[in-house]
């Protein structure tokens, strides 16, 4: 997606060869033209899909999340990473591992809003060595739901989350893939380096 491998180049940042610092437009302020732009485009890669709910992860995955359920008229569930005092029964849980925090950490959703009659789209703003993304997989397929697929705004296709996805089977669709962050440049995929 043109515009936003442009913002990732124009506002990102390199803070080492393994971290993208996107603060400016994803992570802490968010661009809202830039979200609606990539609900449009998750929306299109998935409208035949037959997809009936969004599932993503608190907190950076819920802005491109609400605005692709926009665009396909479907409800958006974002899974819990902390405990929540009403959502206390009837969950799906799966332990999340952190490979930067080393700790893992526990998501959960409530029973009462993905069922075996869904069929979940995944989304989530960064996708590193994947865990966070399995977790949620392995929630949909707690709930009985079919998976629809992946969609992924920056993939670090250097890290293994991508092929632990599509070793399962799962369609993954990243909307910028980056292939290096080395010395402070961000080379995309297949392109040079800008
Ligand atoms: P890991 O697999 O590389 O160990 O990372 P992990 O998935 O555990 O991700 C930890 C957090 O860091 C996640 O956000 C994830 O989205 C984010 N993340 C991973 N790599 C990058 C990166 O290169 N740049 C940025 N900006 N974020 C990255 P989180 O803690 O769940 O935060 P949030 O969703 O509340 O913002
Ligand atoms: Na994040
Ligand atoms: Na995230």
């Amino acid at each position: 997606m043109e515009l936003l491998k442009q913002k990732i180049v124009n506002e990102g940042k390199a803070l080492s060869d393994t971290v993208l610092k996107v603060d400016r437009f994803l992570n802490h302020q968010i661009d809202p033209q830039l979200m609606q732009e990539i609900g449009k485009e998750f929306a299109s890669l998935f409208q035949e899909s037959g997809i009936t709910k969004i599932l993503t992860l608190e907190s950076s995955g819920i802005a491109p999340s609400v605005m692709t359920g926009l665009q396909l008229d479907v409800p958006v569930i974002f899974a819990r990473k902390r405990k929540s005092l009403t959502l206390v029964e009837n969950l799906y849980s799966a332990n999340v591992y952190s490979f930067t925090k080393q700790e893992t950490s526990e998501i959960s959703i409530s029973s009462d809003f993905i069922t075996s009659e869904d069929t979940v789209l995944v989304i989530d703003d960064f996708l590193a060595n994947g865990q966070a993304a399995l977790g949620l997989i392995d929630l949909v397929k707690q709930a009985g739901a079919k998976i629809a697929g992946v969609g992924i705004v920056i993939e670090k296709a250097f890290q293994e989350g991508g092929s632990l996805i599509e070793e399962q089977g799962i369609r993954l669709e990243s909307l910028a893939k980056i292939a290096s962050l080395s010395k402070g440049n961000v080379t995309f995929e297949e392109e040079e380096t800008i």
